[in-house]
Formats: structure tokens, C-alpha cells, sequence
């Protein structure tokens, strides 16, 4: 079904990402070239229940795309998961006529679209924003790139200290349901083994690899693991590795939320501007339930529902190099 819209509204919901400012740039921006009404909505979904909402012009976005964080802000929102919460923010856009929606996160934020699309046949339209690239059907997420870069910029510097101690250093990068940033960041920075949720933990494998390479007297100190691997993140890992091999000086670090934030990569803000200009177009042709994911560098729209329902899968070949390379 075709539907022109008029007004249209733009959110972030969950967590923020790096790029996220370029891509609401966009979206005013190409809305506006457009003769379209722009809205910000705040904190996500809460703003839409609460009716805290924003007239946007081109000088609202003024010197933001170099900006980390986002200008809307951000939120996870309990209410609009409630059919009466999702009423009061449909009521809310009907009494401003915003009939379209753009919506920058991840697959949470695109399963409350979906079904709030389906209930109020509002367009939605998803932008990938996480730094887990944990949506499957577009190669990059925006914000991925950035906080790769943060991470392999601090196991780098992590890496000196390392091996001027010859100690074993743990490092613990974010995703939760998704291994991307540590296998990027691990493949980048020479780690000797990789953990991530999409794999079982072999901890009999890692110890032999540890002792076989101490035998060799090759210096391992780098292990990069994803806060949702299933063995219990590197506290865990380190509290076994002390115990089997007492004589390995072991050191953890958490990089945690510091890979949320900073300044976008010429990547994301160049991903964000191109996704955002593509959701007005979306909204513009009539589209609806969508996200813009890009493969092969080119824009594909993709059914929300299976960015919900789908899981990236993690090469095997991959894991192979990672194994081959810490020889
Ligand atoms: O989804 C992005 C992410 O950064 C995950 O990698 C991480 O587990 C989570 O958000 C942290 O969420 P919060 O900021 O709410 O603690």
C-alpha cells in the first residue's frame, strides 16, 4: 500500500552509537529538501508516550555530524512494550499529523516499530544503529566502525604494557548477544584467542593452547572476549587460567561504555548520512516496515521482521585465521 507522508517524526532508541548525529542530520535534512515537516522525538519511545517532541529545521542539526552521542538522546522504553503505551504515543503523533517515522537502533528498537506499525499503520522505517552489528541483512551497523577503532586503539596500547611485563592481559570488549567488536578488534590486534557468544568456550582448549605456547616459549598476551560469551566474560576466564597456570601473570581490563562514545569514523558518519537520506526516500515511495541495510556498498531495504528474526553468522573461516595467525 502507497502512502504519502507529510510530517514525519526521527528517534533513537537503545543504546546510543557513533554516528547517530549524522545520520538525524540526514533524516532533517532530506526531509526538509523534500518539503516534508521534521520532527525529533527525545529519549526514544518515551518521548513519543510522553509527547516530548520537536520541531526540527536545517539549523537544528548545525555541527552535529562530528558528534558522538546523540542530540535526541536515547532511551529503552518500558512503557511503549504496553499495548496502552504504544495507544498514547500513537495519539500523540495523530494530534501533530506525523504520519512516518524514522527509527535509529538496533533489533529491540525494530521489533516495537514493527508492532507498532502493524497496530497504527504508521511507516516505519529502521536505521541500523549498534555497535554490535548484531542486525543481520546489512553489512555494517552504524556506529560498529567507531567503536572497532576505540577498541583496537586501547588493546593496542594494552599490548605495550603487556609485553613489558610478559603478562596475560584479558580484555573484555561489549556485545552482548553479538562477538563482532571482539573478533574485528581481536583479528586486529594480533589476540592469541577470541571468544564470543555465537561459540561455545572451549576452556580445555584455550589452557593447552596457553601451556603449549609457554612450552614454546612463545610470548602469548593478548585474549579478547565478548561480554556475552558463555562462559562468563574474562573475570571468569581469568580466575581458571590462574589456577591452571599459576606461573602466567594474568591481567583483566573492561573496556567497557568507552566504546559507545567519541567522535564517528569517516565510515559511520559517511554510512549514517547515506542510510539517513535513503529512510526519507523510503517513507517518500510509499514504503513501509523496512530498514536500510547496505550490502556490497549498496542501499537494500530489508523487512523489519527479519532483522528481528535473523542472526548474523560468524565465518568459520574467520575463526580458522584466528587460530592459524596466533601460531
Ligand atoms: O547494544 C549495545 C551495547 O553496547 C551492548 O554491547 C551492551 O551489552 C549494552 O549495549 C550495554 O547496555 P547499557 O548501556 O544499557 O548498559
Amino acid at each position: 500500500m502507497k502512502k504519502k507522508v507529510n510530517k514525519i517524526g526521527v528517534l533513537c532508541s537503545g543504546g546510543d552509537s557513533p554516528g547517530m548525529n549524522a545520520a538525524i542530520r540526514a533524516v532533517v535534512r532530506t526531509g526538509i529538501y523534500n518539503g516534508l515537516e521534521v520532527y525529533g522525538i527525545m529519549r526514544g519511545y518515551s518521548g513519543m508516550v510522553e509527547n516530548d517532541i520537536i520541531r526540527m529545521e536545517s539549523r537544528s542539526v548545525a555541527n552535529i555530524i562530528q558528534r558522538g552521542g546523540t542530540i535526541l538522546k536515547t532511551a529503552r522504553c518500558k512503557e511503549f512494550m504496553e499495548y496502552e503505551g504504544r495507544k498514547k504515543a500513537y495519539e500523540n503523533l495523530k494530534a501533530r499529523e506525523i504520519d512516518g517515522l524514522v527509527i535509529l537502533g538496533g533489533d529491540g528498537s525494530f521489533r516495537g516499530a514493527q508492532t507498532f506499525s502493524n497496530e497504527f499503520d504508521i511507516p516505519c522505517i529502521g536505521l541500523p544503529g549498534t555497535i554490535d552489528k548484531d542486525i543481520a541483512g546489512t553489512d555494517f551497523t552504524i556506529g560498529f566502525d567507531t567503536a572497532v577503532n576505540t577498541a583496537v586503539e586501547a588493546i593496542d596500547k594494552i599490548r605495550d604494557t603487556a609485553d613489558a611485563h610478559d603478562r596475560l592481559f584479558i580484555i573484555e570488549v561489549m556485545g552482548r548477544d553479538a562477538g563482532y567488536i571482539a573478533l574485528h578488534s581481536g583479528i586486529s590486534t594480533g589476540a592469541e584467542n577470541i571468544l564470543i557468544p555465537e561459540k561455545k568456550t572451549d576452556i580445555n582448549y584455550i589452557i593447552e593452547s596457553l601451556l603449549e605456547k609457554e612450552r614454546r616459549k612463545k610470548l602469548v598476551n593478548l585474549i579478547v572476549v565478548a561480554e556475552g560469551e558463555d562462559f562468563g566474560g574474562a573475570d571468569e576466564l581469568a580466575k581458571v587460567i590462574k589456577e591452571k597456570i599459576p606461573n602466567l601473570e594474568t591481567r583483566v581490563c573492561i573496556l567497557g561504555h568507552i566504546q559507545r562514545g567519541g567522535s564517528p569514523s569517516c565510515m559511520d558518519r559517511l554510512i549514517a548520512s547515506r542510510m539517513g537520506y535513503h529512510a526519507v526516500e523510503c517513507l517518500l515511495e510509499g514504503r513501509h516496515n523496512v530498514f536500510v541495510g547496505i550490502v556490497n556498498n549498496r542501499m537494500h531495504y530489508i523487512p523489519l521482521n527479519e532483522a528481528v528474526k535473523k542472526k548474523q553468522r560468524i565465518s568459520e573461516e574467520w575463526m580458522k585465521i584466528v587460530r592459524i595467525l596466533a601460531t
